[in-house]
């Protein structure tokens, strides 16, 4: 048995939870910001592939108090680093730090690679070099009141990266939160539905790979694929399983469109949907959201207007953006409206009144996912 923490965005844990119960994890204890797990290896494999709303999955290796540098060696010293790597790969130690004996996360780190590397140079008089990026072995320390946790990550890339995204948005939405929000959402994931400022079309991919049972994870590949204890029939099992699923799941796409002002963020949007394998199946148009006929009657409809502190748009210019959206949301003829605003003072230029306002977090913004009936 393995412990297992995966982390998203704040106000998404319980998203997270019940996904982690739908991958078969067991004893789900809810977090800021996170869920505690416990199961096999193949479990942590099977999380990396399906969970949408997860940024990263970590395995614990190590607790214990570390008071001082001797005491967090030793703890680091406990695990037999060799399941995970050999000399000749790579490794990267992350921490965070804090009410500890350490000011910052630079000694404890180093200490944490020192105690790593001087275990495998003791063992055959050589060690992995260091590799900030794409590091065969990311090494979390977490060190708090003066207690360490040590993790290996199971993702290496955020697991938010699924690979469609090649170039970025002015202020896109991350794909776990996208996912989470729709998740959070009561969209069916059968009905219509429509995204009239769709910017690079995150939220129309991950509708669309919901709806179709695509695992997010499937055609990227992890950290721990790279490890010496790897279970690889495992693995091999889960991401057959889930391209089978992903090949029944295909007909059941519903209908999906969007629309956006901004030939740039429509540019990166057909990129996007491209790369995610689903260019002739979501229609894009370009236009003011005012003036936006969707090509269908939406059951729901879903956007992130922007809200100024990224785009540093003039206050004016920002009321009528959403003055706008809320003039589509008055005519799309749908049941239900999921807002992100980061911004109150701007949904009441929607002219509507919100029947749930849910709190969660955009990257540093406080937000509210707000959900209106349409009908
Ligand atoms: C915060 S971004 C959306 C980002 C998107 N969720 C993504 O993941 O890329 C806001 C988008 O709203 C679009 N927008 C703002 N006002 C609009 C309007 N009146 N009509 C259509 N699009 C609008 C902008 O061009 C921008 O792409």
């Amino acid at each position: 048995m393995a412990r297992y923490y995966a982390a998203c965005t704040l106000g998404l844990e319980e998203v997270l939870a019940t996904e982690l119960r739908d991958v078969g994890a067991g004893d789900v204890a809810v977090r800021r910001g996170a869920c505690e797990f416990e199961g096999d290896l193949a479990l942590g494999y099977r999380a990396c592939l399906w969970l949408r709303s997860a940024v990263r999955v970590q395995q614990e290796l190590a607790r214990g108090p570390a008071r001082d540098r001797e005491e967090l060696y030793a703890l680091v010293q406990t695990v037999d680093w060799s399941q995970s790597i050999t000399h000749l790969q790579t490794l990267a130690v992350d921490g965070s730090v804090r009410d500890s004996w350490a000011n910052d996360t630079r000694f404890p780190v180093l200490v944490t690679k020192d105690a790593i590397c001087d275990q495998f140079r003791a063992a055959n008089g050589q060690r992995p070099s260091v590799e900030r990026d794409r590091p065969d072995l990311p090494v979390k320390l977490v060190l708090l009141n003066d207690h360490a946790i040590v993790y290996r990550e199971l993702g290496g890339e955020p697991l938010h990266k699924r690979g469609y995204r090649q170039i970025q948005h002015k202020s896109p939405l991350n794909e776990a939160t996208a996912a989470g929000l729709l998740l959070l959402s009561d969209w069916d994931r059968r009905g219509p539905l429509v995204d009239p400022c769709c910017g690079s079309a995150t939220f129309l991919v991950e509708a669309a790979w919901i709806a179709t049972d695509r695992a997010p994870g499937l055609g990227r590949s992890f950290a721990f694929e790279r490890w010496r204890d790897v279970d690889l029939d495992a693995w091999r099992t889960i991401y057959d399983d889930a391209e089978a699923r992903a090949a029944a799941g295909a007909r059941h796409l519903p209908p999906l469109a969007g629309n956006d002002r901004h030939p740039g963020a429509l540019a990166i949007a057909r990129k996007a949907l491209a790369a995610a394998e689903l260019s002739d199946k979501v229609r894009l148009s370009h236009g003011d959201a005012r003036d936006w006929a969707a090509p269908f009657r939406p059951d729901v409809v879903v956007a992130n207007p922007p809200y100024g502190e990224r785009l540093h748009d003039n206050p004016e210019r920002l009321a009528e953006n959403w003055r706008a959206i809320g003039d589509f949301l008055h005519g799309s003829g749908g049941k239900l409206a999921y807002v992100l605003c980061g911004d109150p003072d701007l949904a009441r230029w929607l002219r509507l009144r919100s029947s749930r306002k849910h709190p969660v977090r955009n990257g540093p913004i406080e937000c509210r996912w707000l959900r209106y009936e349409l009908d």
